[in-house]
């Protein structure tokens, strides 16, 4: 038989460094191969499967809607929307919500909500580090080499802040600024969090020249942090949100949430998807706010979050030669090597635990949120035995 990998290349265009794994099913926290191999996964689809795999309760509601229907056009409205948008409004803090497929395309929805209100000439601000997606509105807004090399010209009106530096934000910041788009925990940047100051100022700022302050809650949503929000660990409340990934249950979903000053930017046709906010994912995702947040699974990511980087902390302090810094909150953890990680994570993998590294030396950590004790336990033992070996 031809390896799935070899035939990949011979279909697919190469966008992808795809991990050399054949799998079968999933089950909870674990991924299992074809050779019957089982894997800890602690990287959980990018952050998305926040209940694991196979969750009975999204399976069940999932099945349910499709035998009603599993698609219809946004011409309608349905129970299973109006569920979902309550409850992620009632989550978030929000008052009006648009959904769509994916986090990028909610970047991109509010790109045009921005300009629709400020117009065209107000500049737009992003971050040194951020991401925010691969469309050119999004890819925009993401200052990376890596990302938008060879797409130029991008988007006209976007500039860059170095992230968690007073002085540029007040630099740049003047009544030119019509918005400001922030990961309040930065994810592919390697787990970076905000510094406490660094968004009191940015709250100052926004009250001096009415900047729209845009929450990219996309990976650090539905209780990744240990709190709904990553912007519920300050004292902030943004004017937009966008988030995806964990929202669908696995399946395709995103959105965008405005405060009231916003609710009435878009009229009738001026905006809009064929997919977006599809009664399936909707059904999932309704699910996965009922574990997290009426169920309490959030208390399980801010009390083990605390005994997971407690733990990496210890790795920390006992392997000073490999590790720099552990960063994070909940469920959303870094470790930052002094050196590129990729072999660390072929380590892990070998050892049958998967995860992932993000700017070449970070470690990242991203747990289902079902994650328990037992199962950090495993990861933390492996950990230290990946760097034992490597330093002997
Ligand atoms: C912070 C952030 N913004 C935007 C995106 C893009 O979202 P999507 O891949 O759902 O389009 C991602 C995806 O990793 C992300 O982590």
């Amino acid at each position: 038989m031809i390896n799935i990998l070899e035939k990949e290349k011979g279909l697919f265009l190469p966008t992808y460094k795809r991990i050399p794994l054949d799998i079968s099913h999933g089950e909870s926290v674990y991924l299992y191969d074809k050779k019957g191999n089982k894997y800890l996964d602690f990287f959980s689809g990018l952050g998305v499967n926040a209940l694991g795999y196979a969750n009975s309760d999204i399976v069940y509601a999932v099945n349910e809607q499709m035998k009603k229907f599993s698609h219809l056009s946004n011409n309608f409205i349905t129970d299973v929307q109006i569920e979902f948008a309550e409850k992620l409004l009632k989550y978030s803090g929000m008052s009006g919500i648009f959904l769509s497929n994916s986090g990028t395309e909610a970047i991109e929805g509010t790109i045009k909500l921005i300009r629709k209100v400020k117009g065209p000439d107000k500049k737009i601000f992003s971050f040194t580090g951020s991401f925010h997606g691969r469309t050119y509105g999004a890819l925009t807004l993401t200052p990376k080499e890596k990302y938008q090399h060879g797409f130029e010209p991008l988007l006209s009106n976007i500039f860059y802040i170095k992230f968690n530096d007073i002085e540029d934000l007040q630099n740049k910041i003047d009544s030119n600024a019509a918005a400001i788009f922030i990961e309040f925990i930065q994810g592919e940047g390697g787990v970076v969090p905000a510094s406490d100051e660094f968004v009191e100022k940015l709250n100052e700022l926004r009250k001096k020249f009415s900047l729209i302050i845009v929450a990219d809650e996309i990976q650090t949503g539905t209780g990744r942090t240990g709190k709904p929000f990553a912007y519920n660990h300050y004292n902030i409340l943004p004017d937009i949100v966008v988030t995806a990934k964990a929202i669908g249950g696995g399946l395709p979903l995103g959105a965008i949430l405005v405060s009231k000053e916003f609710r009435d930017v878009f009229s009738i046709g001026s905006h809009g998807t064929t997919f977006g906010g599809n009664p399936v994912a909707c059904a999932a995702g309704n699910v996965v706010f009922k574990k997290v947040f009426e169920e309490r699974l959030i208390e399980n990511v801010e009390n083990n979050g605390e005994y997971f980087i407690n733990f990496l902390n210890k790795i920390k302090n006992d392997f000073q030669k490999d590790i720099k810094e552990v960063r994070g909150k909940g469920y959303m953890l870094g470790v930052e090597h002094f050196y590129d990680c990729s072999q660390i994570v072929e380590k892990f993998r070998e050892r049958g635990v998967l995860v992932n590294c993000t700017n070449q030396n970070v470690i990242r950590i991203l747990p289902p949120l079902i994650a328990m004790k037992e199962h950090i336990d495993l990861f933390i033992s492996e950990y230290r035995n990946i760097l034992k070996e490597k330093n002997i």
